[in-house]
């Protein structure tokens, strides 16, 4: 990975020891607001799903990791233990990367692993999300005093390049996280990665495997209400930073399986019509009854599908593990 485009070091910001910023409180609030007023604009209303992670939504999502049905993080974290000693072996990193880091919590698995018996020397978490990112960067430091931590805070859509990573190294993308993402955005980012790793740099990547459709479903909607409120807490960020007053009550949480597509698909439906105003972008924007604004994809993935993705990025799968359930896979790929 190299300096050469992206962001330059000029503009990068020391926000707290360990921690960069590629995408500085300025630069986000922009994309956030040409995000906003796009996709509040267009005939069928979007928000892109980066933009539930303000520190609430970051937490909220960590309650999803524990729910019972949310089976995502724990059939992942089973894989990791199964075979974080072998990762060690085979991709003998010297700095690894964590894209979409959140709070780094399975990552420990296979940190652990390097330290007992690889020759780790840097770890670099990179969210979008500076505050969960700084959560995870100190609890990271504290817990392994011996490892260079430097939170990266960046879109992965659009800073990749800027990572600058002399050492061999493995990028680990985790938690399915890539199936928010659509085939054309996953291709991007693929190939960015791909083209900023050197020969023989590695890719963990997590995905979410086709399995029965009601459990999917289940994951998504599940009966805490959790979920519904990870969803709904996008209406608040557009609130709070938005200077907007969008009545959130009048939200319902829709979350759907589309068996063409193979993916969840969420969206926030107003149960009446409603005309809202974003002061901050200048919007007054109307909701009919039952109009939805599309918020999350979710895609599942066979292996074949995803290994082909890979090699389309010059990403040579080499290893393909499963727990028991075979709910989760782990691909390891080589950049070629
Ligand atoms: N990897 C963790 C967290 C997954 S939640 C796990 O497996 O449990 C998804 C994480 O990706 C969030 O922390 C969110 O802030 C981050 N994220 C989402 N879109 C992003 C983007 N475009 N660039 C960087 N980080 C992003
Ligand atoms: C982060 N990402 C992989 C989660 C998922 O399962 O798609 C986000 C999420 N959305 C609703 N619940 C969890």
């Amino acid at each position: 990975m190299s300096l050469h485009h992206g962001v330059s070091v000029s503009e990068r910001q020391r926000q707290a020891p360990g921690l960069i910023s590629y995408l500085g409180p300025a630069d986000l609030e922009a994309q956030f607001r040409r995000d906003a007023l796009e996709g509040l604009s267009a005939v069928h209303k979007s928000i892109p799903s980066k933009w539930f992670y303000d520190y609430t939504g970051s937490m909220l999502f960590d309650e999803i990791t524990r729910l019972p049905e949310y089976y995502l993080t724990r059939s992942e974290r089973q894989i990791l233990s199964r075979r974080a000693a072998t990762i060690v072996q085979l991709t003998r990193a010297e700095a690894m990367v964590e894209l979409g880091c959140g709070l780094s919590e399975k990552t420990r698995v296979l940190l652990d692993a390097f330290r007992r018996r690889g020759n780790l020397k840097r770890f670099l978490p990179f969210d979008v999300d500076s505050e969960v990112l700084k959560m995870a960067a100190t609890e990271l430091l504290d817990r392994y005093p011996d490892l260079e931590v430097q939170g990266i805070v960046g879109d992965f859509e659009r800073h990749l390049s800027a990572i600058d990573v002399p050492e061999r190294s493995l990028v680990i993308f985790l938690g399915s996280t890539i199936g928010n993402l659509n085939p054309l955005q996953r291709n991007a980012l693929l190939t960015e990665l791909s083209g900023s790793l050197k020969p023989g740099d590695c890719l963990l990547l997590g995905v979410d495997l086709i399995k029965e459709v009601e459990l999917i479903k289940a994951a998504y909607n599940d009966s805490a209400g959790i979920s519904a409120a990870f969803n709904l807490n996008m209406l608040n960020v557009l609130n709070t930073r938005l200077g907007g007053n969008i009545d959130v009550d009048a939200f319902t949480h829709i979350a759907r399986f589309n068996p063409q597509t193979e993916q969840m698909e969420m969206f926030l439906r107003s149960a009446r019509p409603q005309r809202a105003r974003l002061e901050a972008i200048d919007l007054d924007v109307e909701f009919a009854r039952g109009e939805q604004i599309h918020t999350e994809i979710s895609a599942k993935f066979r292996k074949q599908g995803i290994e082909a993705e890979l090699r389309d990025a010059s990403l040579e799968p080499r290893r393909w593990w499963t727990d028991k359930d075979q709910y989760f896979a782990l691909s390891l790929s080589v950049r070629i």
